[in-house]
């Protein structure tokens, strides 16, 4: 059965494209068909973060009849098959996204949805075609407070929330400490991103950072989180392997 898997925050910015690229790569890498669907219509970014550009095809071609659905998905090398929604019209509105995921079912393992922020009626949408949910916050109080109402929207659907991953960790005195998240949201953290350059960097590249930077903290981070979705123990990481990635880090 494919797994619809959407990934939603309270407030906008938290990471949730990043997150949900990487993600995806990280799950083909793992051997899982999967496909990565542009859910947020009005603030499409997965091309960006590809590095397509605006002549590519897009879900909106497909809606209006202009492109076969082959024809607006893009195989990245990893395996993940991306379907974009064009950043330079927002007319297609949450009720196409099932449209979207339809072609995939039975064809993938993992249909991951990048979700609009909030808990409105996108974020619904997006909930209701899915079977499970990641909910994206930073680790302060203006996102938690918005993830609350998000998991709530969730609670109402009936989906299954895998828990909270952790964004733009400082890991200093100003931010919450996880615990404390967990217990505000109400569910267990399933992964904490550091703040890292390297994101930054790769968006500017427009090549994922689990490729462009696949030995950074960041890479690894998301790599523990799709271990979990899979069920299986994230990989330990001994002193031997941790000078091993910070030696080919000095060189990257
Ligand atoms: N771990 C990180 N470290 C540093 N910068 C990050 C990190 N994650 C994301 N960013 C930065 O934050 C910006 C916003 O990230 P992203 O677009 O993934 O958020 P979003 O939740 O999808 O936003 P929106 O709600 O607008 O769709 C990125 O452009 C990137 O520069
Ligand atoms: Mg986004």
């Amino acid at each position: 059965m494919t797994r619809v898997v959407s990934i939603v925050s309270g407030k906008g910015g938290v990471g949730k494209t990043t997150f949900s690229t990487n993600l995806a790569i990280s799950l083909a890498e793992k051997g899982e068909r999967v496909a990565l669907i542009d859910g947020d219509f009005s603030g499409a970014n997965i091309s960006r973060h590809f590095g397509l550009d605006a002549s590519s095809a897009t879900l909106n071609d497909v809606v209006k009849g202009n492109a076969y659905i082959t024809q607006a998905v893009y195989r990245h090398k990893s395996g993940v098959s991306v379907l974009p929604a064009d950043f330079e019209d927002y007319s297609l509105d949450s009720n196409h996204l099932k449209h979207a995921i339809l072609d995939f079912l039975g064809q993938k393992d993992f249909v991951i949805i990048d979700s609009p922020p909030g808990a409105n009626k996108p974020v619904q949408r997006a909930l209701e075609a899915s079977n499970e949910a990641i909910i994206v916050s930073r680790p302060m109080y203006p996102a938690v407070d918005n993830a609350i109402l998000t998991k709530k929207l969730a609670n109402k659907i009936g989906v299954e929330i895998k828990g909270v991953v952790l964004n733009q960790v400082f890991d200093d005195h100003l931010e919450l400490r996880h615990d404390i998240v967990s217990e505000k949201i109400g569910e267990k953290i399933i992964g904490e991103v550091p703040h890292c350059d390297y994101i930054r960097e790769s968006i500017a590249h427009g090549e994922p950072v689990l490729h462009h930077k696949p030995y950074s903290k960041a890479a690894d981070s998301v790599e523990d989180v799709s271990h979990k979705l899979l069920g299986l123990e994230p990989p330990k990481r001994g002193p031997a392997e941790r000078f091993k990635k910070s030696f080919l880090r000095f060189f990257d």
